[in-house]
């Protein structure tokens, strides 16, 4: 039976190659819903963008919900810089026509959570978690109904890139982040650690393009957008595939290495505001809430995402 799993998202152009990762692999993964949140670009386009990705991917039905409009506390940070005005640069996809859910994105959230039977949903979150954050907050009974989180975000080897210590996704909204690692939720982490580890490059891209359907060359031409920034600045010869790890991960774990421990998101310092701190070598004695994943066979990775994405139209 397939998994049923909730994006919570931000596109951003690897959210969106993320989304089609999850709606090319039905056999094993059936999106329930998809819920925006502001991040990359204000939620009046991420939700957009949501809707574009389902239409491209020939999925209308997708039930798509907006959620948050800005993080719990701090004002919202944008990145346009990477992914262009729209979020979704680079891709030349229409306006949507398929309609936006009217219950507000945190609404739906706890709704579905009670509703389905506990331990049957997985979250998948590829922006910050303001939206997560607030359903637990309006809703604490539903901690214990999420079978897993599997989250993009975080960072500890890698140190940050929004800041020298933070990651963007955590950054965006710390104190969600804080009370999401608090939750009991059981958590999977694809931190910076394991994207800058499986790399975009010329050769991957292009493959993606060659397979010739429409998603294909969508996400090429996206993906050719979005990597000259990271390309630029770190000087790699393709750059990270942040969101997408989240999907494989669902569907290949035994792609990905990690290890379980302890995280915790600094909220106090402006100086280190939202860096997650990872107790990887287990000094603090505080307990495990995370599985942090820091390793990944970045092939393997790229196979997967073509052969899913050949599968769409
Ligand atoms: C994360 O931030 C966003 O720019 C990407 O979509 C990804 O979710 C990487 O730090
Ligand atoms: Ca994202």
């Amino acid at each position: 039976m397939a998994r049923r799993i909730i994006i919570d998202t931000d596109p951003g152009q690897d959210d969106a190659v993320a989304i089609l990762l999850a709606l090319g692999s039905r056999d094993e993964l059936e999106v329930a819903s998809i819920v925006a949140v502001a991040g990359n670009v204000p939620l009046a386009l991420t939700q957009k963008n949501v809707r574009r990705v389902c239409e491209v991917a020939g999925r209308a039905d997708i039930p798509v919900y907006a959620g948050s409009v800005r993080p719990m506390v701090r004002q919202l940070v944008t990145a346009e810089y990477v992914h262009g005005e729209t979020g979704l640069d680079g891709s030349n996809l229409p306006e949507p026509k398929m309609a936006l859910q009217p219950q507000h994105g945190v609404d739906h959230l706890v709704d579905i959570l009670r509703a389905e039977p506990a331990g049957s949903i997985t979250l998948c979150t590829l922006g910050p978690l303001t939206n997560v954050a607030l359903a637990l907050v309006k809703a604490p009974d539903i901690a214990p109904r999420v079978r897993e989180l599997v989250m993009m975000g975080g960072a500890y080897f890698e140190g940050g890139n929004i800041t020298p210590t933070a990651e963007f996704n955590i950054y965006v909204d710390p104190q969600a982040a804080d009370i999401v690692m608090r939750s009991g939720i059981p958590i999977t982490m694809m931190s910076l650690d394991v994207t800058h580890k499986v790399l975009s490059t010329r050769e991957r891209v292009e493959a993606m393009r060659a397979i010739g359907n429409r998603c294909g060359v969508t996400v090429a031409n996206m993906l050719t957008f979005s990597e000259k920034f990271d390309r630029n600045k770190y000087g790699t010869k393709g750059a990270p595939l942040h969101d997408p790890t989240v999907i494989a991960y669902l569907l290949r774990p035994e792609l990905f290495q990690g290890r379980k421990c302890n995280l915790t998101v600094e909220i106090s310092s402006e100086l280190t505001m939202g860096m997650t701190v990872v107790d990887w070598w287990g000094v603090t004695r505080r307990p495990a809430n995370v599985f942090a994943v820091n390793a990944a066979d970045a092939d393997g990775m790229y196979r997967l995402l073509n052969e899913r994405l050949a599968r769409l139209p």
